[in-house]
């Protein structure tokens, strides 16, 4: 198990380019796998989540070669797929289980999906449920993993209300319903981030999205296609919250994904008063990306508004870090979703932020945080092995006199494994031990 040591640094200067999107990576070996034909993908994210996925497809009989972070994929057609000889290790990915399940249920073969500790506690019954509606038969432990997904059964559609905003069970579903007879819809309560779409029309497969309703007919066929993934806005996140409390910075991140269902952090970040200018907009891949300058800022408290929630989930981390350098308070609810990513992020990040002297109060769904000043020295943080939180309390150390020490973090390899190189090139100062 690795930590994270992060001294105090002030000044950041400099242009970097975050890795590829990690939804987007996961979604292009999926797709690029059941389509006709070859797809090259370039800018894939070379961490292990999505890496978890490109193995899972190769354990299935798909040809994929890979040279650093370009792909390429020799797709199998629809109802290619092979049973792997082996259960299908995910690791800590959450969106492999999830997305890969409704893919699954359709085929003719039975297989097991597992992962890690982490993955092994989170909920997969928001899935299996929908999916068992369409006739999929899967096993799990009280709706956990490991799955065993029964193959052999003809899916039929399905008109499904989303309980929860969540875009890996509104991906599961339509991933399914390729396969299933008759027209599959997904209603969305609140906005959630819209790659399968995108790549499913990419690939030539019609989708029809009309006020939060999104529809597919089963039993076509995708076609190849090139994909270029963008920078991802997740990873890119830690460097806003760095530019913006940072004494003296001044930093662009290039080429970053600015899709309108992941720019909540974004919009967060200026409500609070954060220095943030886009430019150089432009289209790239079917995605819209830009160019993110982000200078010091005096950040404010403010109320999360809750139509930003599902469009900052994995963001919350690195906001709250934010929070607690603003004036005033920062409140965040209607986000109880946090508490089954890869970790309780509202409570691990209550514990770090008390490690560190900050004022805050755990709500259920949220939590109210008092700006001030990362005090105490010795402090040691635990990531409860969640790439994100680890990631979060590393650029704190831009506000703290005193080293802040982060153990557990193995797994930012999950989604961001140049973070550290990154980060120090523009001036923090992180070091990894062993
Ligand atoms: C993801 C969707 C989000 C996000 C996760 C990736 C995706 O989860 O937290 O990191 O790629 O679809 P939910 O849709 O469950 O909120």
């Amino acid at each position: 198990m690795s930590s994270f040591v992060a001294s105090h640094a002030q000044s950041l200067r400099g242009t970097i380019k975050v890795p590829g999107d990690k939804s987007i990576s996961h979604r292009s070996i999926m797709l690029g796998s059941i389509a006709n034909g070859v797809t090259q993908i370039s800018g894939f994210l070379e961490g292990e989540d999505a890496l978890s996925t490109l193995k899972a497809f190769q354990d299935m009989g798909v040809k994929i070669e890979r040279k650093g972070s370009n792909v390429t994929i020799h797709g199998v057609g629809m109802h290619g797929l092979k049973a792997p000889s082996n259960p299908l290790d995910l690791g800590n990915s959450g969106t492999s289980m999830r997305l890969m399940s409704g893919l699954l249920s359709a085929q003719s073969f039975d297989c097991k999906l597992h992962g890690d500790e982490s993955l092994s506690k989170r909920p997969m019954d928001r899935v299996i449920d929908p999916l068992s509606s369409m006739g999929a038969k899967i096993d799990s432990q009280d709706g956990k993993p490991p799955l065993i997904i029964k193959g052999g059964h003809q899916l039929n559609a399905i008109d499904y209300a989303l309980p929860v905003a969540s875009a890996q069970i509104k991906s599961c579903l339509l991933l399914a319903g390729l396969y299933a007879e008759g027209t599959t819809s997904v209603t969305e309560g609140g906005i959630t981030r819209d790659h399968t779409e995108r790549m499913l029309r990419g690939f030539g497969y019609d989708v029809e999205s009309t006020n939060g309703r999104i529809s597919l007919t089963g039993g076509g066929e995708l076609k190849a296609c090139d994909i270029e993934v963008p920078s991802d806005i997740s990873s890119a996140a830690f460097f806003m919250v760095a530019g913006c409390i940072a004494k003296d910075s001044d930093i662009t991140l290039e080429a970053v994904n600015i899709n309108p269902t992941r720019t909540g952090v974004i919009d967060i970040l200026k409500l609070m008063g954060g220095n943030i200018v886009l430019s150089n907009e432009r289209v790239s891949g079917g995605e819209l990306v830009a160019d993110i300058r982000v200078q010091s800022s005096n950040l404010k408290g403010i109320n999360i508004p809750k139509e930003s929630v599902p469009l900052a989930i994995d963001e919350f981390p690195s906001i709250f870090i934010a929070a607690s350098c603003a004036t005033g308070e920062t409140v965040l609810t209607g986000a109880r979703e946090l508490r089954v990513k890869e970790s309780d992020r509202i409570q691990v990040m209550a514990d770090g932020l008390d490690i560190l002297g900050i004022e805050n109060e755990v709500l259920e769904d949220g939590i109210r945080i008092r700006g001030g000043e990362f005090c105490k020295p010795n402090s040691v943080i635990q990531s409860h092995h969640d790439h994100r939180i680890s990631m979060s309390f590393a650029i704190a150390s831009l506000r703290c006199q005193h080293e802040i020490q982060i153990e557990g973090v193995d797994n930012v390899q999950t989604s961001f494994p140049n973070f550290i190189q990154l980060a120090n090139k523009i001036g923090l100062n992180i070091r990894e031990v062993f």
